[in-house]
């Protein structure tokens, strides 16, 4: 068990969960918002543990959907961003600030880890719109229009994100903008054959894309390491370094999605895509990269850069003082306290406490991932792989109950996510296995 701590003070006194639903359900679009049966509020929170209005802690396995990357609160984190707001809230791109250049080399420095000619970023408030300005700047570089995506994928919630998304449920504002065509997915755990036939089977079926459902030449590849939304279906070694050289002899830049998968999550490296050898031409992040503070970006090649020479574009806090604040901060801390080393160790331990669970219960099916980005996928029994989407409803919940929280996700929501923030401990890790195997004899 991880040792408890005292819940932070809140500022004042909470409001009673049931006034907090019901105002929400009053007030706010009716869209899934509490992922429980019993819904809970979350007041404060400290490094890996957040705590409710009556004080209750919760190991958080989950991170606010993997965007607390360096810790709840982190004590660095906080006392930067106090700074900042005392000396200068907001500025726009019109003016100079001193932190912005600044932190574009320090981010493309870390990007020169999977391609040396990475320079130049673009700052944006989310994913979803780092990923339509990658798609710009593709468009734009290549003079042509048409992406290709991976089916299971998420790539955000504006119109263009949602038209490369490749999960039906999340695709509901049709119609949508055309030249989007979709590959399959290299999922191994559900490929009749072996993890080595899957990558080749989905190589063979991007081929196959380009081929059949493209004019043969393509603006951009998007492509995540892992597939975080879509149940952290992680291709195989092989795949990305392929799929890339396709992507290249069909004109197309590789955009490489790294929303979930970077500052250092997927264990040793800042970026996931490092894991495969392959490079990238245009990287995406957000999330983890402000620890909650909106933050987005895209980084990439001058040569890239440059087609955008001469257009107009704006983002009204894309980079602000505040934000950039924020992603600075993140960034000493995972450099200080190595967080990619911290997720590999702690993932390595997360992942055969797993492992030796799947041995002893057939219900779980697949156990996948890197470092501290990690999926297990519950089934009815492993040799029928049926999705078992209410043992994960059941499964999340009893883990609540225990006091520790996961997330729920993959198309047909039978995948547990576990993404914590990234200073989680070994023992963490323990107390999340245990808690899930006392949720699956409860289930
Ligand atoms: C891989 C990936 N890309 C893009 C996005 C969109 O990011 P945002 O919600 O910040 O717009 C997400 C969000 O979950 C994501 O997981």
């Amino acid at each position: 068990m991880s040792p408890k701590t005292a819940a932070p003070k809140a500022a004042k006194t909470p409001a009673s969960t049931a006034d907090v639903a019901a105002q929400r359900a009053a007030h706010l679009m009716p869209l899934p918002g509490p992922m429980f049966a019993k819904p809970i509020q979350i007041i404060t929170g400290k490094m890996q543990f957040l705590y409710d209005e009556n004080g209750k802690e919760y190991l958080d396995g989950f991170a606010g959907v993997a965007t607390v990357s360096i810790g709840h609160s982190h004590p660095h984190f906080v006392s930067k961003l106090k700074a900042q707001i005392d000396e200068l809230q907001h500025e726009p791109p019109l003016y100079l600030h001193p932190a912005v250049g600044g932190f574009a080399k320090r981010l493309a420095d870390k990007a020169k880890t999977v391609n040396p000619d990475m320079e130049v970023c673009f700052f944006t408030n989310s994913g979803s719109e780092a990923n339509e300005m990658a798609a710009f700047v593709a468009k734009t570089y290549t003079g042509r229009h048409e992406l290709v995506a991976v089916q299971r994928s998420y790539h955000g919630r504006t119109l263009l994100t949602t038209a490369l998304t490749g999960q039906h449920n999340w695709r509901n504002q049709a119609p949508y903008p055309v030249g989007v065509s979709f590959t399959p997915t290299d999922y191994a755990f559900r490929f009749d054959g072996t993890p080595e036939q899957s990558t080749a089977a989905a190589i063979k079926g991007l081929e196959a894309t380009l081929k059949t459902s493209t004019q043969g030449k393509i603006a951009a590849f998007y492509g995540e390491t892992i597939m975080g939304v879509g149940g952290l279906i992680t291709p195989g070694r092989e795949y990305f370094k392929a799929a890339v050289d396709l992507v290249h002899k069909h004109g197309g830049l590789f955009i490489c999605d790294e929303v979930q998968a970077g500052v250092g999550r997927t264990g040793d490296h800042y970026f996931g895509i490092k894991h495969y050898g392959a490079k990238p031409d245009i990287i995406v992040m957000a999330k983890g990269l402000g620890n909650g503070y909106p933050i987005g970006a895209i980084i990439t090649t001058k040569a890239i850069a440059e087609s955008m020479k001469g257009l107009l574009h704006y983002n009204t806090f894309g980079g602000g003082p505040m934000a950039i604040a924020a992603a600075e901060a993140v960034m000493d801390v995972v450099e200080k306290d190595d967080l990619a080393g911290n997720s590999r160790k702690v993932g390595d331990r997360l992942m055969s406490g797993l492992k030796k669970l799947q041995l002893k219960d057939e219900r779980v099916g697949d156990v996948r991932g890197m470092g501290l980005m990690v999926g297990v996928e519950l089934v009815k029994d492993r040799k029928s792989k049926e999705f078992a989407p209410d043992l994960t409803i059941r499964v999340v919940e009893s883990m609540k109950d225990q006091g520790v929280l996961v997330g729920k996700g993959g198309l047909e929501g039978n995948t547990l996510r576990i993404q914590p923030p990234l200073c989680w401990t070994l023992a963490d890790a323990d107390r999340t296995v245990a808690a899930l195997e006392q949720a699956l004899k409860d289930a």
